[in-house]
């Protein structure tokens, strides 16, 4: 049995959307990669609390523990094309960008060396858990969910469906063939080792992904739709109400299902349901908002692509969305969002949610830095249906955490720390001005996979 790991230090973590828990001086105990024990300052550390041979790690003044980043909408092919093709509109940076991009992706030696880099450079930005879209090609979706497992970051994978709409040379050939696909890569995944589809623990789990209904015809939603009828253990990802451009061409695909909403569509293919997660949602009618809040939906907000690659400058209405019920996390959308940093994504969080209350006419509140935050770790926990074992550090949870350093010699962005910061100025300092030189040591279910400071 491995040794307990014993945290000893400050803790920063959100409770609710509403509360966010600071902790200067907490006793942390890890056994299994899973949190046994938590003692705050006013509690009463037992005298054999912590078992002699515990491995305890000293977390020094201005440093602290936070949850890991979970991303709830991440395309891994386009990590290597992040910030290409401003500008365009959804469908042509589809076509002229992404596609020919993806495309690369049929070479399942590149996927592998693409993909290593990628899921380091994740795990260095402090993204524990990840919500990914693989390409449309089979092996190169097995080797995305091997790399995750390999390299210990928690993971959703799905391979892409597409079988029309999209360039010959990338599209499944048929609805019948991009099933089949489907199937094997699910099963390939629960075959990782630690990942068998009875162990809920397991660190990559597949997801049922058609791209969004453009590139998809009647009969392969209605088969994926089946697939998730038959396994109720099996998420869902698509892009719903991205863009007016995408929204129009819908409703010329599906003219009478899509009518009213896009929800009407993918529910009448058996799509929606607590593990769906629907990326952007920004043109939302009222309709849209309660069929997403009955169904219990989640949403990934990307709020870096809605800006950029999205049509414009397209804004969620996410305070509306939270203050429904809606469940909400956060994506960086990697290809359309420009950044793989969760930070990033964080930032533009709340000056997108600055627009929106302008544009609400001060209906929509801004969020503050602990509500993105929260968005960012438990929110986004929600959303993947994971909140019984990640994104904050409750008792039972799995220790999925980023150690963050905000000393001075590190040379990273951050504004300067000052000897009388208090812990809540550091954290908003790391936040708003951090990035990975301050992320000392990153860990999934207790074990150490990524850091900026040597072990
Ligand atoms: N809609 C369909 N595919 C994509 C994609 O790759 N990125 C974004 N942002 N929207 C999409
Ligand atoms: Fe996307």
């Amino acid at each position: 049995m491995s040794a307990t790991l014993v945290f000893k230090g400050a803790i920063i973590h959100s409770e609710s959307l509403g509360s966010l828990e600071i902790q200067d001086s907490a006793t942390l105990l890890v056994v299994d990669g899973r949190i046994s024990a938590l003692y705050r300052s006013s509690d009463e550390l037992p005298a054999t609390a912590i078992p002699a041979d515990a491995q305890v790690h000293q977390i020094p003044p201005g440093e602290f523990l936070i949850p890991g980043f979970v991303d709830t909408h991440n395309h891994a092919p386009q990590w290597p094309m992040r910030g290409l093709g401003q500008g365009l509109h959804i469908l042509d940076w589809l076509e002229q960008v992404t596609f020919p991009f993806e495309a690369r992706f049929a070479d399942a030696a590149y996927a592998q060396r693409t993909y290593e880099q990628m899921v380091e450079d994740f795990l260095r930005q402090g993204i524990t858990t990840a919500s990914y879209y693989s390409s449309r090609h089979a092996d190169a979706t097995k080797v995305l969910a091997e790399t995750c497992a390999k390299k210990g970051q928690r993971a959703f994978v799905g391979k892409c469906n597409m079988d029309r709409n999209a360039p010959d040379y990338l599209r499944d050939t048929t609805a019948a063939a991009s099933l089949g696909e489907t199937e094997q890569c699910i099963n390939h995944i629960r075959g990782i080792p630690g990942c068998e589809k009875e162990n809920e623990k397991a660190l990559v789990k597949p997801v049922i992904t058609p791209r969004f209904a453009i590139c998809c015809t009647s009969e392969l939603l209605e088969g994926l739709g089946k697939m998730l009828k038959e396994d109720s253990s099996l998420a869902m990802q698509t892009h719903f109400n991205e863009a007016q451009q995408e929204i129009d061409f819908t409703r010329v695909l599906f003219p009478e299902e899509a009518s009213k909403s896009e929800a009407d569509l993918y529910e009448k293919y058996g799509l929606l349901n607590r593990r769906s997660v629907l990326a952007h949602c920004t043109i939302m009618t009222d309709y849209d908002k309660e069929r997403l809040r009955q169904l219990e939906c989640g949403v990934a907000h990307c709020p870096i692509a809605n800006m950029t690659v999205g049509g414009g400058f397209m804004v969620a209405p996410v305070r509306d969305f939270l203050q429904r019920g809606i469940k909400v996390g956060l994506g960086t959308d990697s290809g359309g969002g420009w950044a793989s940093q969760m930070l990033m994504v964080i930032r533009q969080t709340m000056i997108a949610s600055n627009a929106q209350e302008v544009m609400s006419k001060g209906q929509d509140k801004a969020l503050s830095l602990e509500e993105a935050f929260y968005l960012a770790t438990l929110g986004g926990a929600r959303v993947l249906c994971l909140d019984d074992q990640i994104g904050s550090f409750e008792v039972g949870k799995q220790f999925d955490a980023v150690w963050v350093a905000t000393t001075t010699g590190l040379h990273s962005a951050m504004t300067p720390r000052e000897e009388d910061d208090s812990l809540r100025t550091s954290f908003e300092k790391y936040i708003m001005t951090g990035d990975d030189r301050n992320v000392a040591h990153v860990y999934v279910q207790g074990r150490r996979v990524a850091g900026s400071r040597a072990e």
